[in-house]
């Protein structure tokens, strides 16, 4: 059954994300299609809408090919495939850093267009005065410190932060920018294990993992990545829990092996003249007046 994707009273709020500051693990994912989203629900905390999508799913070298007509879509999915989980969507870059006037037009926008709960945006001491405006617009955003993708091109590379003093020193910097500016969460990602955790214990807002420490209050992971679908390189910081590559590309051996040897498709995947031939057959999916199709 589809969940009831309408009930606020059913979801996990940010402020009941905010709480578990110290408590339980916050479980997250990125989900970015609705059948994704349904399976997960169940096991997580919260979904991320990232802009990783963009690379994902799309086939962009990096998060800079999300706009946020790709955000607003891949979150109205999410939402309506999930029924628990606190929905966050992400800001694409172009879409907050010019002025908090901009960042709190293009939250409302994802907001008022998804009924996501949150918005995440990246950086700290330099966008501070945009998180504390959407917040101010009754919009709870997360943060997001450390290795930014969205400023990778800018920054030479995937670089791990907090190996150099001055480094860390910008590290606690944005943290506590980010906590001041009335964020309810913060990732932290790319960022040396032992900082991670320090940064951790220094702030009174959840901080959420992704190649960072198991010290954090929760952890995040790309959900193609957990369960074996990237195609490409595999980060290190990823536990790939399955091997759907495997399992697809199986799948699709076999399919196209039936085809060609017209063993596919059999007796139970056609339709017959009479309606309870179908039944006879044992073919639930294809018979019944409504549901002859095969519908969900
Ligand atoms: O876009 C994304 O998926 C993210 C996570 C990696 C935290 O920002």
């Amino acid at each position: 059954m589809a969940p009831d994707a309408s009930d606020p009273e059913l979801r996990i709020s940010a402020g009941a994300i905010r709480l578990r500051k110290g408590r339980v693990p916050v479980v997250c994912l990125t989900a970015y299609t609705y059948p994704v989203a349904r399976l997960l629900d169940g096991h997580v905390d919260l979904l991320l809408v990232g802009d990783s999508v963009a690379m994902v799913l799309h086939g962009h070298k990096t998060t800079l090919g999300a706009s946020l007509e790709m955000m607003i879509a891949h979150g109205q999915a999410v939402i309506r495939g999930s029924a628990r989980a606190c929905v966050v969507v992400d800001m694409p870059a172009g879409s907050y850093e010019a002025t908090p006037r901009q960042a709190v037009a293009s939250a409302r926008r994802i907001v008022g267009e998804t009924g996501c709960q949150a918005v995440k945006l990246e950086g700290g001491v330099t966008v501070a005065p945009q998180i504390a405006a959407i917040v101010a617009a009754g919009i709870p955003v997360m943060g997001h410190i450390g290795l930014q993708p969205q400023s990778v091109e800018s920054d030479g590379g995937y670089k791990i932060k907090g190996r150099t003093e001055e480094n860390v020193a910008a590290l606690y910097r944005d943290a506590e920018a980010v906590e001041k500016a009335g964020a309810f969460s913060v990732v932290i990602e790319g960022t040396v294990e032992t900082v991670a955790a320090d940064l951790t214990r220094h702030i009174s807002i959840p901080t959420i993992g992704i190649g960072a420490s198991g010290d954090c209050d929760g952890q995040i992971l790309v959900v193609d990545d957990m369960v074996g679908l990237t195609v490409d390189r595999v980060p290190k910081f990823v536990k790939q829990y399955a091997d759907l590559r495997s399992v697809i590309s199986q799948a699709a051996a076999s399919y196209a092996a039936e085809v060609r040897s017209r063993t596919f498709p059999g007796p139970g995947h056609v339709f017959s003249a009479a309606a309870d031939k179908d039944k006879e057959r044992g073919g639930q999916r294809m018979s019944g007046d409504k549901n002859e199709w095969g519908q969900r």
